[in-house]
C-alpha cells in the first residue's frame, strides 16, 4: 500500500510512513498565478491501493478540493484502490438544517468525496452529535476511529494526575470520556451544554462533584475554547485538585489556549490531527495499524 499524504498532513503521513518502515509516496501541490491548485503525483500508483491521508482544518474548502483532486487523479492514473484517512473532518457539525434554507454541507462533502472514487474512508473523533454513525451518511465503508486510548496512555505517562475524574463537558462526549475512564480504570461523568451562540455556551454539572479531586477533561476539539473554560470554572467552583484538559482536535482559534491558561489551567495536550503547540499524542500509531490491517 502507498501512503500519500496531502499538503495538511506531510508530517503526519511521514509518521506514519515511518512506524509501517516504508516511505511516503510524494506529491506536488502548488498553486498556479490565479490562485487555482496544481496537484501532481510523483509516485507510479497503477495497480496499488493508496491511503491517502489529509486532514481537512483551517482552511478545509482548500483541502477538501485538494483532496478531490488527488483522488480523482489516482483513480484516473490506475491506483487500484484509494483509502482515505482524514484525521479531522470540517463540515461535520452541520449535518442538519439548524435555521430554514442552510445547506447541509456534511451530506454535500461526504458525497463529493464518494464521487471521486473514494473506497472506504477513515476519520479520527468525527463530530457526531445527531448523526451517531458516520454509515448514516457515507455509503462507501466507513470507520470513526478514537485517539482517546493515545491521550491517556499520555496522560498516565506525563500527567501529574492520580486516579482522576475524567469529565466529557457535554453530552456528546460521554463516547470519549468513556473511552479514556476505561483506558485510566477510573470514572467519568459528563457536563450538559447549552450553545449560546459560535462563541457562547453554558454549561452546568449533571452529577460528578470533583471535590478534592485531580481531573481530565476530554473533549473532541477545541475550538474558541469557550466549553473547555465554562467547564473548568464549574470544576473549580466544586473544589477540583489538579486539571488537565486534552482534545483530539486542536483548532485553536485565536487566543483559545490563553483563554483557557487564563483561568489557571496549564497543561492542555492534544493530537496531531492538526499541527499545533500542544499537539504532543500523534495518531501515526492509530493510522499505521489500520493501514496495515487493509494492506494485509
Ligand atoms: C461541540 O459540541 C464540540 O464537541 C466541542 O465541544 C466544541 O466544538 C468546542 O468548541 P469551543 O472550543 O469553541 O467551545
Amino acid at each position: 500500500m502507498i501512503i500519500i499524504g496531502g499538503s495538511s498532513s506531510q508530517d503526519l503521513a511521514a509518521k506514519v510512513a515511518n512506524e509501517l518502515g516504508v516511505k511516503a509516496g510524494a506529491l506536488e501541490v502548488r498553486r498556479f498565478p490565479d490562485g487555482e491548485r496544481y496537484v501532481r503525483i510523483l509516485s507510479e500508483v497503477k495497480g496499488s491501493s493508496v491511503a491517502v491521508i489529509q486532514s481537512i482544518h483551517h482552511t478545509p474548502d482548500e483541502l477538501l478540493f485538494e483532496y478531490l483532486l488527488l483522488t480523482d487523479a489516482l483513480k484516473d492514473l490506475g491506483a487500484k484502490k484509494v483509502v482515505a484517512f482524514i484525521p479531522y473532518f470540517a463540515y461535520a457539525r452541520q449535518d442538519e438544517r439548524f435555521k430554514s434554507g442552510e445547506a447541509l454541507s456534511f451530506k454535500t462533502v461526504t458525497k463529493l468525496i464518494e464521487c471521486v472514487g473514494t473506497d472506504e474512508i477513515f476519520t479520527i473523533d468525527m463530530h457526531q452529535h445527531r448523526v451517531l454513525k458516520s454509515s448514516e451518511v457515507f455509503k462507501i465503508p466507513s470507520h470513526n476511529l478514537s485517539a482517546m486510548r493515545l491521550i491517556a496512555d499520555y496522560v498516565q505517562k506525563h500527567g501529574k494526575l492520580e486516579h482522576p475524574l475524567v469529565i466529557g463537558p457535554d453530552a456528546e462526549a460521554e463516547q470519549w470520556a468513556k473511552i479514556a475512564a476505561d483506558r485510566l480504570h477510573t470514572d467519568y461523568d459528563v457536563f450538559l451544554k447549552k450553545r449560546l451562540g459560535d462563541a457562547h455556551v453554558e454549561v452546568r454539572p449533571r452529577e460528578a462533584n470533583a471535590n478534592g479531586r485531580d481531573v481530565l477533561i476530554v473533549d473532541d476539539i477545541i475550538s474558541t475554547g469557550g466549553t473547555i473554560v465554562e467547564a473548568v470554572r464549574i470544576l473549580q467552583s466544586q473544589g477540583v485538585r489538579r486539571i488537565q484538559v486534552a482534545c483530539t482536535h486542536p483548532i485553536l482559534a485565536p487566543g483559545a489556549l490563553e483563554k483557557i491558561k487564563e483561568t489557571g489551567v496549564q497543561d492542555v495536550v492534544a493530537t496531531d490531527t492538526v499541527p499545533s503547540p500542544i499537539s504532543h499524542v500523534s495518531v501515526a500509531p492509530l493510522i499505521a495499524e489500520h493501514v496495515k490491517e487493509i494492506a494485509d
